[in-house]
This record gives structure tokens, C-alpha cells and sequence, in this order.
């Protein structure tokens, strides 16, 4: 075993696998969601962040049609998580808005979702600092609109691949 330089917790391990991406429309977001759903697979988890109407919901809706889940992904207002049970045979997805969630990990564990979280594709919106004791293993997305104009669709996307999971998982297949 090496030894672990000191690291500050609060940073991202080093040796991350990373892309970064332009998006210009909602629809090419959902796109972006559809070319990550190839990527995933069950146990998998996804922090989503960016401000309020970034396009979190919107990429996780494009997820969800990648991976052929039940029901359209919206952004409910009194719900904190919901199960997608696959159409087929694949890994159901579960939505998490953990904006109002105060407790992290242990409320999570409280709302008593009728699944495996170990055999679905977890996307978390508002999840940074909450819900990272899951599992080393994430995929970090970050969304950021252009600054200063608020009415343009244009999005910077960042994709950071974080722990062994992800070390030998290329991201090329987003960009291309
Ligand atoms: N490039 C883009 N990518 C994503 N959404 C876009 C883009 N351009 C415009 N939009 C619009 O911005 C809105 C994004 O809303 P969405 O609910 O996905 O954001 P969110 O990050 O989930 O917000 P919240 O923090 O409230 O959950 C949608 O109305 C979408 O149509
Ligand atoms: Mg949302």
C-alpha cells in the first residue's frame, strides 16, 4: 500500500479523468445525458451542481431516456427522490433533489426508497457535501451558464470522473 499524501478533504482527489463541454441548447443537454447513460452502470453515482436552473434536470431527464426508465424525470416540488424502475432489463434510475435535503446520507437512508441503491444509477442534484460518504467512486458534473447573460442557452459543462470506478473509464464519448 503507498502511503496517501495529506490531502485536504475538502478538495478533489488529483489524477481526476476529465472533459469539459460546450452546450448550447436544453436539447443538446438532454443529448449529453443520453451519451452519459451509455457510460453508467448500476452502483453508479452522479453529483450534479450549478445554480438554480443550470440544467440538472434537464440532463438527468436525458439519463433517464438513455437508460430507458419509467416516466419522465421533472423536478417535483415536495419530493426529494424518485425511483425510475428500467423498461427493460437495465439499472433503474433514482432522482435526487437534495436541495432540501439538511441531514445528507442519513435522511437519504430515511426516505426508505423501495430499491438498491447499490443496483441503480443514483443522479443527486444539490448532492455536493451530502451525500459524498456514499462511495468514493462518482462522476462530478458541474453546469455553469455563461456568465452575465441570463438569457443565453449557452452552458459549460464539466465532467469529472473521481475514484477507481471511473480511472480507466475514458469520457471521450461525451465530446464527440
Ligand atoms: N443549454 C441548456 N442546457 C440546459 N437547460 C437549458 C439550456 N438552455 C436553456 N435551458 C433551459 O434552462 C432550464 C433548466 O432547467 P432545469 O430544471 O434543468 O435546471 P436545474 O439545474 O435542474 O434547476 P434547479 O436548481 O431548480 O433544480 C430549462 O427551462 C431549459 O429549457
Ligand atoms: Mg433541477
Amino acid at each position: 500500500m503507498e502511503a496517501a499524501a495529506p490531502q485536504n478533504p475538502a478538495e478533489p482527489p488529483p489524477a481526476a479523468n476529465s472533459v469539459e463541454l460546450t452546450v448550447t441548447s436544453a436539447e443538446q443537454m438532454r443529448e449529453l445525458g443520453r451519451r452519459l447513460a451509455k457510460l453508467v452502470r448500476a452502483g453508479d453515482l452522479l453529483l450534479l451542481s450549478g445554480e438554480l436552473g443550470a440544467g440538472k434536470t434537464t440532463l438527468t431527464r436525458g439519463l433517464g431516456e438513455g437508460l430507458g426508465v419509467r416516466g419522465a424525470v421533472t423536478s417535483p416540488t415536495f419530493v426529494i427522490a424518485r425511483v425510475h424502475p428500467s423498461l427493460g432489463d437495465g439499472p433503474p434510475l433514482v432522482h435526487v433533489d437534495a436541495y432540501r435535503l439538511s441531514g445528507g446520507l442519513d435522511e437519504m437512508e430515511d426516505l426508505d426508497l423501495d430499491v438498491s441503491l447499490p443496483e441503480s444509477v443514483i443522479a443527486v442534484e444539490w448532492g455536493e457535501g451530502k451525500v459524498e460518504e456514499l462511495t468514493d467512486d462518482r462522476l462530478r458534473i458541474v453546469i455553469h451558464r455563461a456568465v452575465g447573460d441570463t438569457s443565453d442557452e449557452v452552458r459549460r459543462v464539466t465532467v469529472t470522473g473521481l475514484g477507481e470506478r471511473w480511472a480507466g473509464t475514458g469520457l471521450s464519448a461525451l465530446t464527440a
